[in-house]
Parts: structure tokens; sequence; C-alpha cells
């Protein structure tokens, strides 16, 4: 017995010790796959480890702001998606946008994530003039969330300021996400990712973890694609099921695997920012922000749209989001980090060793639009 217990741990330390130099596809499964509490344990006990070494002991708020539910697209596990009967679209205006970041950056927050369905009404031109209006509040980091665009697009972003981009891949299965995605493809979300990496975006990706038809194989390609793509952010969440896309998943199992795909991300990544999702605190309402800050996240993405227009933006079934009080919940999150040993940052936490704006400027030069 004891000599099994010897062999299974020197197995595990053995895989561990390789995800962040060489992944192995077959490890990332065995971590995935694990039902040995011992395996799990090492799993997060070493990720809360690599996380202290690459990103230290801060946590980094980012504020969210919804500001359009409408969507061209018809993503099925999507609650705002374009068929989805009886939503209440509502668009915020610049101002409001701009207002609504202003209300963050009193309140603390450096980093500014301004997200939405892809809305035509919102042009490059009107994005743009959101992004100064927030970067005129001072040195706040921008974040959009703004789905596909045109690389012309993405640049004109760049240039009027935003610091940091995301584009969720959702799975690097390509036939489960044809299906998922009516009239998209992951070579084009691919690219898009690419091309926000080379204009100069600190770039983020991110998955749903147990949607149907999703396999334990096809999460460890996710993980290798967010290493291969040098992402500088992962966020990686349970899918929580809408009507009209059912899950073969248990909510128990999309938690544990959530947490275990958070956990490889750290060690395979390393350096990267990695937010305890909202969709896990979802399904683990009072457990899992502590548990997910201890097995690889260092980040919280509260929600900071205007309480009138946050009901509307339900991508999926949650009464939690839709009641928090913002200065109550950044309360609550300063408690966690002092329980936790950790602090909550006052910078703007981009990834470390990130080269100061003008660096890059100077690196890629003068971009035509
Ligand atoms: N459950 C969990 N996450 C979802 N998202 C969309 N629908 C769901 C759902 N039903 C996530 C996707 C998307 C992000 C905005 O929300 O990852 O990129």
């Amino acid at each position: 017995m004891a000599n099994r217990t010897y062999i299974s741990d020197a197995d595990t330390a053995r895989r561990l010790a390789g995800l962040g130099n060489s992944p192995a596809r077959e490890d990332l499964v065995y971590f995935l796959a694990s039902r040995d509490a011992t395996v799990t344990d090492a799993l997060y006990r070493e990720a809360d480890r690599a996380r202290r070494q690459w990103v230290g002991d801060e946590i980094h708020l980012r504020a969210i702001i919804e500001f359009s539910n409408h969507c061209r697209r018809d993503c099925r596990y999507c609650g705002i998606r374009r068929g989805f009967p009886g939503v209440t679209r509502y668009r915020m205006t610049v101002s409001e946008v701009i207002d609504a970041a202003a209300a963050a950056v009193a309140m603390g927050y450096r980093t500014v994530v301004l997200q939405s369905g892809e809305d035509g009404w919102f042009t490059g031109d009107r994005i743009c003039r959101m992004v100064e209006g927030i970067k005129g509040l001072g040195d706040i980091a921008v974040t959009l969330a703004v789905g596909e665009r045109p690389a012309a697009e993405y640049r004109a972003f760049f240039d009027a300021g935003a610091d940091r981009y995301l584009l969720k891949h959702e799975t690097a299965d390509p036939e489960l996400y044809a299906g998922l995605n009516p009239g998209m493809t992951l070579e084009a979300r691919v690219d898009c990712l690419r091309e926000l990496k080379a204009i100069g975006f600190q770039t983020g990706s991110g998955i749903m973890i147990g949607l149907p038809g999703q396999t334990l194989e096809s999460l460890a390609d996710d993980i290798l694609l967010f290493r291969e793509l040098d992402l500088d952010m992962i966020g990686c969440g349970p899918y929580i099921p809408v009507a009209g896309c059912p899950t073969g998943w248990s909510a128990a199992d999309r938690e544990e695997l959530s947490f275990r795909v958070l956990a490889l991300n750290r060690l395979v990544t390393r350096d990267t920012h990695l937010p305890s999702t909202t969709a896990l605190s979802t399904l683990n309402e009072n457990d899992a922000r502590a548990l997910a800050l201890t097995r690889g996240a260092n980040v919280i993405m509260p929600n900071l749209t205007p309480e009138r227009f946050r009901r509307f933006y339900e991508i999926y079934p949650s009464k939690k989001r839709i009641e928090v009080d913002n200065l109550a919940f950044r309360t609550e999150l300063e408690a966690l980090a002092a329980r936790l040993g950790r602090g909550i940052s006052l910078g703007r936490g981009d990834r470390p060793g990130w080269p100061v704006r003008s660096e890059v400027d100077k690196q890629y030069g003068e971009r035509p639009i």
C-alpha cells in the first residue's frame, strides 16, 4: 500500500514538474481526469506556489461595464444571443459609459473592462470615443471585450489608447465550436487573437467548461492553445446551462473541472492573469472565490454596470450578480484578501514585465489605420 502511494506521488510530481516547460497533453488529461484526492491536492498546492512565484500575492480588480446587450451573433449557449426570446435590449450612451467608468475610478479601480454583445451600433469611432474619454480620467487601463472586428478597427482602438482586449475562444474543438457558434469558426477566432497580440494589446482568451459534447482531451488542447498564443489573461469558468442548450455535465463536475483548469493554466502559462470567474461563483456562491484565489487565480472582475441596466445583461441565469452592491462588494473583497494574507493591488495590474506604452509604440512604430 505504502509502496503504491509512493509510486503515485512520484509519478504525480514528475508530471507536475513538466507542466511549466513542456506540458504534455497526456499529463494535462491525467490531472483533469484523476479521481485521487492526493493528486488534486498536489495540483492545487503547486498552482498556489506558482501563483505566488510568478504574479505575487496581490489581487487585481477589474471593473466591468456591460454597455450593450445587443448582439448580431446567435451562440447557442448565450442568454443574450440574437434569437434568445424575451431579452430587453439596451445600449448605454458613450457619456453614460464614461460616467460609469469615472464612478469605478472614484472607487479605486485602475482597470475598466468595456464589454458588450457584437453590436454594430457601436462603430469603431464610437468605441474610440469611449476609450479616449476613459483614458482622460487618469492612468487607467482600458480593456475591450467587444468581439470580432476588422483588424483596422483593432488598430484604431489601440491607437485610441485601449490597453487590453478579451476575446474568448470558448473551446479549442473546431467542430464543437462551429456547432455552438453558428456562422463562426475557431480559425477566425484564433486569427483575431493573433492579430490583437501583434498590434500590442495585452490579450486575453478563455473557455467555458462543461459544454455539451466537450471532452477532457479538448480541455487539454485549450490549455495548450493558451500557452501557444502566449496570452496575457485567461478567464475560464463553468458553462451555466441556459434554456435551449442543456449540458450532460453535473454542476459538481463543472465546478471541479473549472478549478483544475485554473490550476493547470497557472502551471502551464505561469505569469498570466487568471480571474476567479463570476460563473464559478454562480455555481458555488460561498466558497468558490476563496478557493480559486488559492488554486492559481489572482484577479477578480466586479460588475460595475449601472444597476438599471445590469439585470438585462443576463448571459446565463444568475441572481447574485444582479443584486451585488458595488461598495459592499469591494469591502467584502478587501476582507477576503486580508483573510488570505493577500492584498488588493493599487496598480493597473499589467502583465508582469509588460512594456510601458511608449516602448510598445517604439517597437511597432507608426501604424497605418
Ligand atoms: N455559461 C457560462 N458562461 C457563458 N458565457 C456565455 N454564455 C455562458 C453560459 N451560458 C461566457 C462566454 C463569453 C462570456 C462573455 O461569457 O465565455 O465569452
